[in-house]
């Protein structure tokens, strides 16, 4: 596809509804800042009623927003209704047109846009090869496996070439292994096409499998929106932390810049701008630490479970229970329960919230 990448910008965008229990209004997104670069994948994650898709669907116009201006590039795009607007949106249910076949599903949009027919039938061959679909122009849609069917809505929003391409939770229809091999797939053509992509989930190993940035969301509010890297490792308080991957908070004290106190026990840890003194939570996830005979932080083992990639554990310090992974079993000693342990804290691996 030959067209420009466009770039999504969303301005203090907020979203009023009434509560039909209550009647009172109250914000399903608020205050949303968002800059979504061309070309870029990115995904909007949170818990179920957290506002992903009250934002996606203010981005296509399905809604449009109380507060706040939409750009799509630099243009303001609050007042285009959605055929107006230079995007495609691919369904959770695909909404397929189940008597047609796969050509003329992916060719409707074109029609549509009055295309002559054999620009109409060469852009439809090129998207289905993309999408691996090629050479089966004249099944029937109601023949298709799930994973086909979600090839055909993502070849349909393709074909019309759009500036952004927007997804809400276009795999949940899928059982768990063809998830994983059809993000693999999206990722794929999405690079292949030089689109930009934004994409609803609230899995979060799907979000950031995939995604160049992740806008994590709670309550209506935007939490953070970093690389998943950054999220990972650097999350801005206890709910991203906890949302991205598992995480144990550990309570301490504030020591030097780069010295806390857990549980009496003085350990390494970048602080930040916390003051000396000051009481603060640690993260630590279960593989940034190693157990053994001596090390830093005594705990007792309160349960011991063979995953065969990791040993899970549960360690009780002090009054906390920190659940650790340690990977590769069979070459580590194995403590079991009521064994008297040490974490072992590896480099740059604590971070203070
Ligand atoms: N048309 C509507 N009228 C009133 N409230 C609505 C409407 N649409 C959504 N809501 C409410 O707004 C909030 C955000 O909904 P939204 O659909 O954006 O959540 P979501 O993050 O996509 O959740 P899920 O993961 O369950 O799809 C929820 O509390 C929801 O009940
Ligand atoms: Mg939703």
């Amino acid at each position: 596809m030959s067209k420009e990448k466009k770039g999504v910008r969303l301005e203090h965008i907020s979203k009023i509804y009434k509560d039909p229990k209550t009647g009172k209004d109250f914000y399903a997104v608020k205050d949303a800042n968002i800059e979504i670069e061309p070309g870029s994948f990115v995904t909007l994650l949170g818990p179920s009623g957290c506002g992903k898709t009250t934002t996606l669907r203010m981005i296509a116009g399905f809604e449009s927003p109380d507060e706040g201006e939409i750009y799509l590039g630099n243009e303001p795009i609050n007042a285009l209704t959605p055929n107006k607007r230079d995007t495609a949106m691919v369904f959770q249910s695909y909404a397929l047109l189940p008597h047609y076949n796969i050509f003329d599903n992916v060719a409707y949009g074109l029609k549509l846009r009055k295309m002559d027919k054999e620009t109409i039938r060469k852009k439809v061959t090129d998207i289905l090869g993309l999408v691996g679909l090629e050479g089966m122009e004249n099944r029937m849609t109601n023949q298709l496996s799930g994973g086909q069917q979600q090839r055909v809505a993502l070849a349909r929003a393709l074909v019309i070439e759009p500036g952004v391409l927007l997804f809400d939770e276009p795999l949940s229809n899928l059982d768990a292994k063809l998830r994983v091999s059809m993000r693999t797939e999206i990722r794929r053509i999405q690079q292949e096409a030089g689109i930009t992509a934004i994409y609803v989930t609230h899995d979060q190993s799907e979000a950031m499998a995939i995604s160049d940035k992740v806008i994590i969301m709670k309550g209506g509010l935007v939490e953070q929106i970093s690389t998943p890297q950054e999220a990972y490792y650097y999350p801005n308080n206890k709910f991203v932390a906890d949302f991205i991957g598992e995480a144990n908070f550990l309570k301490a004290i504030v020591k030097s810049q780069d010295i806390v106190e857990i549980n009496g026990e003085e350990v390494k840890c970048s602080t930040g701008s916390l003051g000396n003194g000051a009481e603060c939570s640690i993260v630590l996830r279960p593989e940034g630490a190693t157990l053994g005979d001596n090390g830093s932080i005594m705990g007792e083992v309160e349960y011991s479970c063979f995953m065969g990639a990791y040993q899970d554990y549960h360690i009780k310090i002090g009054d906390e229970l920190v659940k650790i992974q340690e990977y590769n079993p069979k070459n580590k000693k194995i403590y079991g329960v009521g064994d008297k342990v040490y974490l072992n804290f590896e480099e740059n691996t604590l971070y203070a919230l």
